[in-house]
């Protein structure tokens, strides 16, 4: 079960900083805490701790694929929801809530556990 943890709402980025299939990198909750933004689709955007949960190399996101890779030992996470799709990862990526407000994507919250 994933468990959320709230924390204090921050604006990550303007919705229309992001073409299709880009990426932004922010940090959420702590300054050290590093996150990755997708806009998937026109109306979608995802947003995932870059820390794999292997050992903790950072993950990126294949246009290929469509998918968040590690390039540390091949593991890969699905970027709708963060769960493990194949490699030595056993747990899925903490994933940030995030509201869109007009134009700001605001991150309000981690949700991360195991499957
Ligand atoms: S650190 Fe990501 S697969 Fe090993």
């Amino acid at each position: 079960m994933r468990k959320m943890s709230v924390y204090p709402e921050q604006v990550v980025a303007n919705a229309s900083e992001l073409a299709v299939g880009e990426v932004k990198l922010f940090t959420y909750p702590e300054p050290k805490d590093i996150c990755i933004l997708i806009r998937t689709t026109a109306d979608n955007f995802v947003a995932y701790s870059q820390k794999c949960t292997h050992l903790s190399c950072p993950v990126y996101y294949s246009s290929k694929t469509k998918n968040l890779e590690c390039p540390c030992h091949q593991g890969a996470f699905s970027a709708q929801t963060g769960d493990v799709l194949y490699g030595p990862p056993k747990r899925p990526l903490p994933k940030i809530e995030l509201e869109r407000r007009g134009d700001e994507l605001v991150a309000t919250a981690v949700k991360a556990g195991l499957e």
